[in-house]
């Protein structure tokens, strides 16, 4: 994992927790879900997804990451405040053990934070040959059949794709000649797939949905999937909306507001980096109320996303939307939702199951973007203009995909 820090060493210690024995793996899809083999009849069987298909287990699993400035797993669990004390005690030198190795990073992409254990190298070219040798050194020392990297770092400033996003030719003149749009979640990215390892980009900044690592992905025959974790106020957005739309009830204005006080919410306090959220925070009603198609409920709908940095509360994100809707004879109506959510806590078991799902996708062959694990993102990368934001019927795309690599 790039980024060593709330959500990676939450995944971290929960899944030793879990190896223990002491905990369950709440809301891990790979771990508690299951699966209606055969969907057209209801009275079939309905087995766990993990007995269901050869989904790497939890004790076979090793972690590793990089980090600017977090020295380890225990370190970052500590400063993210998570977890309680006598949860880390039991597991603290297995998660001090998780050590970061230095990261490739530039402080023009996240302005609030002082990167410190950085690879001193000035070429973007030599940054990524670097990260290759990581990957490679990591796979050996800890003699792993394969690799999976999802993205857990902070979310890099806005950006719009540009010439040298367009091909894999024009991205490796880019790292040698160090062109300034070339991100640092963009050379991981493109490390891990010449490395042939499934990148999974958990934050909303671009990584792989640029036209160079989509090449790179088909042309190596790896998977990719992103963008950005749906885990609180969007996943009750892709919960409610849904179910407004199939009543036909209408929308006026759906006004969304967090106050979130962790090292993510103090990154996305500079307006640049709360860019890239916003857009991907925004994109959610459009696909789901399809207003081309009702016009009258949903052809003028003001949403808006605000994020707001507070930091006395830490990981735990409250989420408010107040919603504007219509019914009958256009009369007015509201819905208010306070979710008091703990952010990391929602996002440590989509990175277990994001990482289970891209390696079993790569053992059965899948590469490119696999727009089936929509449904843990907010911003879906699909390698087509239709994108699903509906959870339902993103859980029905992961289903039949499952069953499909199931028959193979
Ligand atoms: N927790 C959630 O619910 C949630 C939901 C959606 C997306 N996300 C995204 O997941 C990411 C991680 O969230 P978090 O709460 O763990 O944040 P965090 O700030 O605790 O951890 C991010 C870590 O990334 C590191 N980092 C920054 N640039 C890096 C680089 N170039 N290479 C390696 N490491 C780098 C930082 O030093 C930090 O330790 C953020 O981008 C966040 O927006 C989180």
């Amino acid at each position: 994992m790039p980024g060593v820090g709330a959500v990676a060493s939450t995944l971290i210690a929960g899944v030793m927790a879990a190896r223990k024995g002491s905990v369950a793996p709440i809301g891990s899809l790979s771990q508690m879900g299951r699966i209606q083999v055969d969907p057209t009849d209801p009275g079939s069987d309905t087995p766990l997804i993990r007995e269901f298909l050869p989904i790497a287990s939890l004790d076979n699993l090793v972690f590793g990451g990089w980090d600017p400035i977090s020295a380890n797993a225990l370190e970052a669990a500590q400063v993210a405040n998570v977890l309680d004390g006598p949860d880390l005690a039991t597991i603290s030198a297995e998660l001090e053990a998780v050590v970061a190795m230095d990261a490739v990073f530039d402080q023009r992409w996240v302005s609030r934070l002082e990167g410190v254990r950085v690879k001193d190298l000035p070429s973007k070219w030599d940054q990524a040959l670097a990260l290759i040798d990581d990957i490679e050194r990591f796979r050996t020392e800890n003699e792993c059949d394969r690799l999976v990297m999802v993205w857990c770092g902070s979310t890099e400033a806005f950006q719009e794709p540009s010439e040298v996003h367009e091909s894999v030719a024009a991205f490796e003149t880019g790292l040698k000649e160090n062109d300034p749009n070339i991100s640092p979640s963009q050379i991981y990215a493109y490390a891990a797939l010449q490395s042939n390892v499934p990148y999974a980009n958990g934050a909303p900044n671009l990584s792989v949905d640029i036209p160079a690592m989509v090449e790179l992905a088909q042309t190596r025959g790896v998977p990719i999937c992103g963008k950005d974790f749906k885990t609180g106020q969007t996943l009750m957005k892709t919960l409610i909306a849904p179910g407004l739309k199939s009543r036909m009830l209408g929308l006026r204005g759906w006004y969304s507001t967090n106050i979130l006080g962790n090292r993510d919410g103090e990154v996305l306090d500079a307006p640049e980096n709360f860019k890239t959220k916003e857009q991907s925070k925004l994109g959610v009603l459009g696909s789901i109320f399809e207003p081309d198609q009702n016009p009258e409920l949903y052809g003028n709908i003001d949403h808006v996303v605000r994020i707001n940095y507070y930091p006395p509360r830490g990981d735990n994100k409250e989420g408010w939307d107040a919603i504007d809707i219509f019914g009958w004879l256009g009369y007015p109506m509201q819905i208010k939702v306070d979710f008091l959510c703990r952010d990391s806590i929602l996002a440590a078991p989509l990175v277990l199951d994001l990482a289970l799902f891209m390696d079993l996708a790569g053992r059965c062959g899948a590469s490119g973007v696999q727009d089936w694990l929509s449904f843990y993102f907010k911003a879906p990368q699909f390698d087509h203009d239709r994108i699903e934001h509906d959870l339902f019927v993103q859980e029905r795309m992961l289903h039949d995909q499952l069953r499909r690599f199931a028959a193979q």
